[in-house]
Order: structure tokens, then sequence, then C-alpha cells
């Protein structure tokens, strides 16, 4: 039996990361340089980070500390996976940051849906969006994510026993229904074979758009372009298909409903006008693709690591039984299985749906003691942070107890932020929560997930983090 994570190729830290770290007040100047590669080596981090940007990362954090500064001709990036930093930059003085500019690939996706917009209008569309995912609004959810979960799961069971399967493509199906049904009031199920691989396209190009160092305009007639323009084409589509059956059943005199789409259709600004239809789309799209992707990948990733670890398995499984028995979870009974939801805790550690993010300068700042100018980028990588040793003994590890309450108060709470932090920190990270505890609770309880032999981890860091080629499993009944 394997006892850690087998796709790391993690170096280890040569000594704690957190030596460099200045103790005094934040906006104190250090009195050295910033740690940082130069000349050749810096070339060949960048290179190795070019190659592959979760490892090439990691490196350098290794080698040179918890922030450090990389100078690349003009772009000047800080790597931050320091608490203190990430605190500093996300909450406390979040309003001397923007989204950076390896956001522009996303944004020519997305325009200027929630994830990518800035200043007064994200404040807007954030308050307008923010309803929908309210404590109350989220627990008249959870009959959605059951019903969906076992209507896979009795779809399954009408199939043979011992299926093989790839089930990051079942969970991306089943978390795409879920958001149809829950923020849109529609049903996807049709489309996910069609949506999911123009999302991965639209991902794919954002991340290699974002990484380069000379970006070829998107109205150039290049292979890449093409593929984006024709993945962008299926999900205006979608969305188009969304948004005008609402309006033929408002036109009807249906109830408007009371899911995010009627709140965007509703809003009115200052003067009484309408969101437009730009806005709109922008709004929808996000929250179409930000609702279901990141999930799917930490439930894939989660049945992964727990056909690695049958012991950890095994307990869920008792958990899950001697909690709802044989029938389907309710809210109440998905709030006594903390054994579930710790496992999914250190799912995303390991493997943080969303693996890295970043912020640019729009005024100068001090952190850790050391100068920050506007312009500068400073990037927050989770799959680093949550293996930095002074916070995450035998990082590589599977070990959910590390989310005990105890365990959790005794570590900063920045050192682990699969949901980002501040003002910026996902709307929807309390509905992905019982979200996925709600589908493993069905699916655990019914089938059993055992990797297929042979079959390797490639974590493939796009805008998210995909396992490259999915995730290939055996389903038996149970
Ligand atoms: C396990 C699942 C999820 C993970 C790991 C995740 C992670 C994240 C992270 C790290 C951010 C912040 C990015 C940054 O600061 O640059 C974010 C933002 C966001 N997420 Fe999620 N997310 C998940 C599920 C969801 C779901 C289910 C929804 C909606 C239904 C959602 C909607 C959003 C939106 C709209 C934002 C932008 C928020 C803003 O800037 O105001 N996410 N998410």
């Amino acid at each position: 039996m394997r006892t850690s994570s087998d796709f790391s190729p993690a170096p280890t830290f040569p000594s704690s990361p957190k030596s460099q770290a200045v103790s005094a007040p934040t906006r104190e100047l250090a009195k050295g340089p910033p740690a940082g590669p130069r000349g050749l080596s810096l070339l060949r981090h960048h290179a190795a980070i070019l190659r592959n940007p979760l490892d090439g990362i990691h490196e350098i954090s290794a080698r040179y500390g918890s922030f450090v500064r990389l100078d690349w001709g003009p772009l000047v990036f800080w790597l931050a996976n320091d608490p203190d930093a990430i605190k500093h930059v996300l909450l406390d003085n979040a309003k001397a940051y923007r989204k950076s500019r390896n956001y522009d690939g996303l944004r020519l996706a997305l325009g200027q849906g929630l994830v990518t917009s800035e200043a007064e209008l994200w404040k807007t569309q954030r308050k307008l969006v923010a309803p929908a995912f309210t404590p109350g609004r989220i627990a008249r959810y959870v009959p959605a994510f059951v019903k969906a979960a076992e209507e896979a799961a009795d779809g399954w069971r009408a199939s043979t026993d011992r299926a093989r399967t790839d089930v990051h493509h079942d969970m991306m199906s089943l978390t795409f229904r879920i958001v149809g049904h829950t923020l849109f009031g529609t049903e996807l199920g049709g489309e996910a074979d069609r949506i999911g691989p123009a999302f991965e396209e639209v991902l794919r190009f954002a991340e290699d758009y974002s990484m380069s160092l000379v970006r070829i305009p998107p109205s150039w007639p290049t292979p890449a372009n093409y593929r984006f323009k024709k993945a962008l084409g299926e999900l205006d589509r979608l969305v188009e298909r969304i948004v005008r059956e609402r309006r033929e059943r408002l036109a009807k005199g249906h109830d408007a409903g009371e899911d995010v789409l009627a709140a965007l259709l509703a809003a009115r600004d200052d003067d009484g006008r309408p969101m437009d239809e730009a806005q709109l789309r922008d709004e929808v799209l996000t929250l179409v693709g930000a609702g279901h992707e990141t999930t799917a990948n930490a439930l894939a990733f989660t049945l992964y690591l727990l056909s690695l670890h049958p012991d950890w398995e095994r307990r869920v499984v008792e958990e899950i039984h001697a909690v709802s028995g044989d029938r389907s979870p309710t809210i109440e009974e998905l709030a006594r299985m903390p054994i579930l939801e710790r496992v999914i805790e250190e799912s995303m550690r390991l493997l943080p749906p969303v693996w890295g993010f970043e912020r640019q300068a729009i005024e100068s700042d001090v952190v850790l003691g050391h100068r920050i100018e506007k312009g500068h980028i400073i990037g927050v990588s989770a799959w680093t942070l949550h293996r930095m040793p002074d916070y995450w003994e035998n990082p590589e590890g599977f070990d959910p107890e590390r989310f005990t309450a105890e365990r959790k108060k005794a570590r900063p709470r920045f050192a682990y932020v699969p949901f980002g932090a501040g003002p910026r920190i996902c709307v929807g990270a309390s509905f992905a929560m019982l979200e996925a505890k709600a589908i493993l609770a069905v699916l655990l309880r019914r089938f059993r997930f055992e990797v297929t032999s042979g079959y390797r981890l490639v974590p493939e860091p796009l805008v998210t983090l995909r396992p490259k080629g999915g995730i290939s499993m055996t389903r038996s009944f149970r």
C-alpha cells in the first residue's frame, strides 16, 4: 500500500523558508536585498517555470525562501508563500492591488465577469451575486446536490459492475448539471460533453496567453486563436440559450425565481437601467465556469487520493453509514461528517484546484520589509504554500487529521488558501464545500472507486489544476 501521494517530485526545503522573513512590522524596510536568483540562475529558473509552473515555482521557494524577487526584464515578480505576506496583500492592504496582467487571457474569454472585473464594477457585481451564496440559500441547494448525485449513481447502477471510467469527466458532468439546476434553473446535462472540452480549450488558451512574454493578438489567424474562438462560440451559445429561455419564461408570466440569474436580470443601476447584454453574458459565463470546474477537480482528486489511502476511505464510508445510514444525506447530517470534510480539505491542500493566483500593485507598498513598486506582481502558489514545512509536517503525506479544529487553530490562517482570501475570496466557497460533501456522501455509500492499475496522475496547471488526460478508475458496486 502506498502511504503518500505519488504524483509530486517536489524538492525538499533545505532550511526553514521563513528564515528570511522580517519580524519587524510589515511596513519597516529590511536591511538586505531581497532573496532571489540572478543572471544565469534566473534564466534557468524561468525556463523551469515555463516547462512546469508547479515544480518550477516550488524549486525557487525551496532554494530562496518564502518571499522571493524575480526580475524578468521590465517585469518584477514576487513569489509570496509566506502567510503574513499573503494576509497583507490579499486582505490588509488589498486596496493597493488589482488582479495581475496574467488574468488577461482569462479576460479575453470572461470579459468583465466577477472573477476578472475590478474596482467599482466588481463591487457592484459582487453585491448582486453574493445573496445567491448566503448560508440560508446554499442550504436550499442541498437537495439539488443530492438529487443530481443520486441520479448519476442510479445510471451507473444500471450499467456494469467494475466499470472503468474517467472520474474527472464524470464529476465535470455532475457539477455542470448542478450549476444549471441551482444557479440558473435550467438543465445542462445534455451539453456537458460539448461544453467541457470548450472550457478546457479556453483555459489552455488563457494560460498560454498569460505566460507568453510576447503575446500574439487574438485577432491573428493562428491555429490557437482559431481553436479559442471556436470554443468561445460554443460557450456564448450556451449562455445565450440560458438567458433566452429565462426571458421566455418571464414573458409567459412565470415567477422570476430567486436564483442568481433572476438577480442579474432584475438588477437596475442608479438610473434604473438593466445590466447590459455584454455584462450579463460575462457574469453568466463566469459563474457557469467557476461554478463547476474547480469543484469537479476537487472531487476527482479526492476520489483518487482516497483510493490510494484505503484506511481513510474506510473511515469516511463508516462515517457516512453511521450518520445517514442507507439514505441520502440531509444538510444536518452532512454537518455531522467531519472526517469527510477533513478529507476534502486535505485533498485541496495537496491538489489545490486553483493552484495559484496573482495581484499587481497599483500603488507602492512594503511587504515583509521589501519595497513593492506600482506594477510589481505578487504571486501566491497554493501548491507550494500548502507544502511549506513550517506549517505542514511531512508535506507530501496524506493526513486529514491536519484539519482538526485544534490543529487548524495552531496554524496561521493564511497558510491554507484553496479559496483565496480577502475581499476577492471565492464567492462560492461554502457552496463548493457543501456540494462536494453531498456528492461524496452519496457516491461513496454506493460505490468503491479504485485507481486503474498503471495509472499515474499528472496534475496539469492550466488556470485551474486539472488531471491531465483525466483520472482512470474502476467503479464497483458496494
Ligand atoms: C473547490 C471548488 C472551488 C475552488 C477551489 C475555488 C477557488 C477560488 C479561488 C482561489 C478564487 C480567488 C481567485 C483570486 O483571488 O484570484 C475564487 C474566486 C471565485 N470563485 Fe471559486 N472556487 C471553487 C468553487 C466555486 C464555485 C462553486 C463558484 C460559484 C458557484 C465559484 C465562483 C467564484 C467566483 C465568482 C470568484 C471570483 C470572486 C470575486 O473576485 O469576487 N467558485 N475561487
